[in-house]
């Protein structure tokens, strides 16, 4: 199936098929999730997500200050990428991708209703998040990662998106904790994290292990592989 989304993929872009990369469902032993689907978008938005998750906790856990440039990766219909805008301020900038284009255009409308003038939209590709280089001082990926069907890709792009100092930010569901109520395919254990993002060139600089289902982990560039 996902390759028959890629091949078709590949067509509409007018490419080769052989120049995008295959779809994975497998990474390092770890099954890939599937994409969630736009039409499950308002699930992102249900009111217990606070009780569940402690989101505004965990962006206050981000350190992000006014005039930064922000990456919402993965943002959905913008959960997380309308109060970061406010967080960066009118001198920072939001830059919120996604792969569906029903997810940007939530995104949108909830932009335009609040009249907000400092996200930026993006379609990005499952291989190419199309960011552009040197440009963000942080990528935050909240249950996004574990649905990337090109991990490789995925990674090196936004290692070469982020500014020297820049941090990539992880927030997955603990695969390690049986309470939590999440399939195990959208869960992952910290040493899962730990071997990926190693290998990827990206070594932990922070966690914090208060929130209440997931995991906050903070990822600078190593060494390049
Ligand atoms: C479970 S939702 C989380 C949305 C949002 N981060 C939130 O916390 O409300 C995962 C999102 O990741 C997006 N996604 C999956 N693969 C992606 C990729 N390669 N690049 C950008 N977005 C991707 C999906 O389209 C989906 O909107």
């Amino acid at each position: 199936m996902r390759i028959i989304l890629f091949l078709l993929l590949a067509a509409a872009l007018n490419l080769p098929a052989q120049e995008v990369p295959p779809p994975l469902t497998e990474y390092l032993g770890r099954e890939i999730a599937q994409t969630m689907h736009w039409q499950g978008a308002d699930w992102l938005m249900r009111r217990v997500r606070e009780d569940e998750e402690a989101p505004t906790k965990m962006r206050k856990e981000l350190n992000v200050k006014p005039g930064m440039t922000v990456c919402d990766m993965g943002c959905g219909n913008g959960f997380h990428t309308l109060p970061l805008a406010e967080m960066v301020g009118e001198n920072g900038k939001v830059l919120a991708v996604d792969v569906q284009p029903e997810m940007i255009e939530m995104l949108k409308k909830r932009i335009a209703a609040k009249g907000l003038k400092n996200i930026v939209p993006i379609n990005g590709l499952y291989h190419d998040p199309k960011l552009p280089p040197d440009s963000c001082d942080m990528i935050l990926l909240v249950d996004v990662y574990h649905e990337f069907s090109h991990p490789v890709q995925m990674l090196a792009s936004m290692r070469a998106a982020l500014k020297p100092d820049g941090l990539l930010v992880l927030v997955e569901f603990r695969a390690e904790d049986e309470s939590v109520p999440i399939k195990p395919a959208h869960k992952m254990s910290k040493a899962q994290i730990h071997k990926e993002m190693n290998a990827n060139g990206f070594t932990l600089k922070r966690e914090y292990d208060e929130l209440p289902w997931q995991h906050l982990m903070f990822f600078g560039k190593g060494e390049a592989k």
